[in-house]
Formats: C-alpha cells, structure tokens, sequence
C-alpha cells in the first residue's frame, strides 16, 4: 500500500487539545473539531509490527528495544541510545546522571514545555531560567553566563518546535565553566545544527515520542549519550536500579521502572524506518502554511533559523501583532472547529513556580511578550492542502472579525 493511502492513525484532536490545554477544556462545551490538532502516521508496517510483539512471549526487555535502540543511536549520530518510558523519564535520568544534589542549579528556558524544568526539581535542584532569543525563540545563549553561579551544573537547553538552540555558543560556556549541557530534543528528532543532529551535541539529548510527535511509540523516549558510564547508569535506573550483572532481585542503586515495553518499541522501529518520509511530510505542510499564512496581515510565520540548521517541523506556531487579542482568536477558531492553541506557556508563571518560587509576570519579558501572541495551529504529516486552507481561511476571517469589532469599539469610544 502506498504511504499515502496507508494512513490508520486515529485522529488525536481532542486528547491534544486536553493535553495543550488542561483539564478545564473538558468541561467547556466545544464544536467539534473538523480538523485535528495533531494525527500520528499510522500505516499497515506499525500494526503489523505490533501485532507481531503480541504473538511472541515478550511484551517487555526483548528484542525490539534492542533493534530500536540501535536504529535511534545510528539516525542521531550517537554512540549510545536508550529507550525509556517518556520524554520526562529521560530528561530526569540525565539530570540524576549530572549528580546535582540539594540546592544545585541548571540553566534552562522558561519557553518550554514545564517537564524540562520540573525535571530538575524531581532532584531537589533549582530551574534558573535564562530568556530567549526572540527570534529563534530558543534560550538566549548571551544570556546565560550572567546566570551562572557556583550552585550551577547544567545547562538544558530545550529545541523548541524542533528548531536547533545556539548549541556551539551553549557548548562554548559549558566548556570553559565545566557545565554538563543536556538537550532536551523532545521536540527535534531530525533537527540539525550545523551538519549535526541535535540530541547528540552535548553530554546526553533526549527525545520523546508520544502521538503528537514527529514519530511516536505512543508514550515514550530515547536518551542517547556518547559517554559508556552514562550508558550503563541509564539502563540500571530505568530498570529499578539493577546493574547488567545483578541478579534479578538485585537493586545496586535507587531505581525507577521507566523502561519501553516491547510493542511501543516495535511501534517505534517501524517509525524510525520511515523517519525521513515523515520528515519530509511535516516540511511539505509547514510550506502550505507559510506560503499562505505570510500573505495574512498581523500573522508572522514560525522562524526557520539563518545558520545551517535542519529545522524538524514538530508543531506550527504563527505570532500575531501585538495589538491582536490572541486568546479571542483562539475562541473564535475553537467556534469553527479549528482547534489553534497558546503554545507555549512560560514555565515560570505555571501557578506551582509562581507559589513556589515567587516567579512574577515580568521576571522574562521577551519569553512573556512571544508566549502572549504565539499560537499554535493545527499539524501533522499527512495534513491536506485543504485543510491547511480551511485552517488559514479561518484565522483570515476571525482576524477581519477581531479588526472590525475593534474599529467598531473605537468609534463607539470616539462618542463617548
Ligand atoms: C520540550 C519538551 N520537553 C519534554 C517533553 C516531555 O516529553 P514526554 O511527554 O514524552 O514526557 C516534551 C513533550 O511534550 C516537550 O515538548
């Protein structure tokens, strides 16, 4: 069957929207959405790669995440790969392998999704975020020297949308301040800084693959590292803890159960096989977008980075004027069933940082000023050129509703 026919994903729209948005959309009345957020790319290879797992006798440690493992190290250019349960459980692996102790700091980006941070606070350490480049809308690597304090071991910078942070600057710093850099490449299989895959620049890089993603394994992730000791340590604590040579009720360290179960695995292999067709399909849509989006007045298209990187299209994110409501835009496209969201919401003014750390609107302008405008809309691979119309249609026509009933209110307030 031809990819283009082959596609069996079910359409995730609405446990994307829940995931985006929080519980309280589940209980806010919405029209249905004619058009998904984001789809998986599903064809006959991956069911009939995991139906195959359930015919053998291992659901779990079998030979799929082996074969997946290997494929992942070799597409990232890394030495090592291994398969954990989740983007999270990867980053926290690597920050446990980074040995921060109470009260330690690593750098990181308010602009991202909040696991990047949390994940240092599951280690007692302290997230200190750095602002972004309001361009690439990556952490701003002139920034994070004046950040840097004794307390600091890493530096964790996230790949936002599948776009390549500044890496030789950040590797630069770390450097000459021995800091362990971690990328969080969640949102960047494929990604490219330079000639080189992103995950694999610094000291461990993590990627995840739940639905949404550029590939999936339903919920999971890889680390891949290029350092043996790293390795090793990854694959005793993502199984509870036991070294290679430890006996099954052997627990040499503390320990989670963060492994891949067999079918994911499966389900990612047949992924990972295909992972430059589905590459190239994100970037096919991206185009429709901006093409179209670019000739929208007060919309500015996702930047695509001047150094020659690889940009891997995880999400689409378009930035409206200033003087454009975004959240009214949002309600009126969620009326149309075009479901468009805020993406991303600083970390640092989550309601837990605030309580806990006395974060405050202000403490990271260029990170507030984009995440106040920012909006994500609809994407994935096997998205159609009609529905990328229909979707720009919409945010056309909302926007000319929005400035007429703008107009509308100045001139009422004229005669006041
Ligand atoms: C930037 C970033 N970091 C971390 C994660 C966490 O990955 P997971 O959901 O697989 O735990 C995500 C996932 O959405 C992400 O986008």
């Amino acid at each position: 069957m031809k990819e283009s026919t082959a596609h069996i994903g079910a359409s995730t729209g609405r446990a994307e929207a829940r995931r985006v948005t929080g519980d309280a959309a589940l209980h806010r009345q919405v029209a249905p959405f004619r058009i998904p957020m984001s789809s998986p790319d599903i064809t006959q290879a991956e069911v009939d790669a995991v139906n195959a797992v359930l015919r053998t006798p291992h659901l779990s440690i079998g030979p799929c995440v082996d074969e997946f493992e290997r494929r992942v190290a070799d597409y990232a250019g890394a030495r090592h790969a291994v398969a954990v349960s989740s983007g999270t459980a990867g980053l926290h692996l690597a920050v446990i392998a980074v040995g921060v102790t109470d009260g330690d700091e690593v750098i990181t980006t308010p602009f991202s999704f909040v696991a990047s941070a949390n994940v240092a606070l599951y280690e007692r350490a302290r997230p200190v975020f750095v602002d972004v480049d309001p361009e690439s809308l990556n952490i701003d690597a002139n920034r994070i020297e004046s950040a840097i304090t004794p307390r600091t071991k890493a530096i964790l910078p996230v790949h936002a949308f599948g776009q390549p942070a500044d890496m030789d600057a950040i590797l630069d710093i770390a450097r000459r301040h021995k800091l362990i850099v971690i990328e969080d490449a969640c949102e960047a299989i494929g990604a490219e800084y330079k000639g080189r895959k992103a995950g694999a620049l610094g000291h461990a890089g993590v990627f995840a693959f739940y639905p949404n993603k550029q590939m999936t394994t339903g919920e999971g992730g890889v680390i891949v590292t290029g350092d043996d000791n790293w390795n090793h340590l990854f694959r005793s604590l993502r199984n509870q803890g036991r070294d290679v040579f430890d006996a099954w009720l052997n627990h040499s360290r503390l320990g989670y159960n963060y492994r891949l179960d067999e079918m994911s695995a499966a389900l990612g292999l047949a992924q990972i096989n295909r992972i430059e067709a589905l590459l190239a399909k994100r970037e096919r849509v991206a185009g429709w977008y901006a093409a179209r989006l670019q000739k929208i007045e007060g919309v500015t298209v996702q930047f695509v980075a001047a150094t020659p990187t690889r940009a891997s299209w995880f999400v689409y994110v378009v930035r409206l004027a200033p003087h454009i409501q975004r959240d009214q835009i949002v309600r009126r496209l969620d009326e149309r069933g075009i479901p468009c969201r805020p993406y991303f919401q600083p970390i640092h003014l989550q309601p837990f940082y605030r309580q806990r750390f006395g974060c405050m609107p202000g403490d990271f302008p260029v990170t507030e000023r984009v995440a106040a405008s920012t909006l994500a809309v609809p994407f994935f691979g096997n998205m159609s050129e009609e529905q990328v119309n229909a979707v720009c249609d919409a945010l056309r026509e909302v926007l000319d509703e929005a400035a007429a009933g703008k107009s509308m209110n100045e001139t009422t307030d004229e005669h006041r």
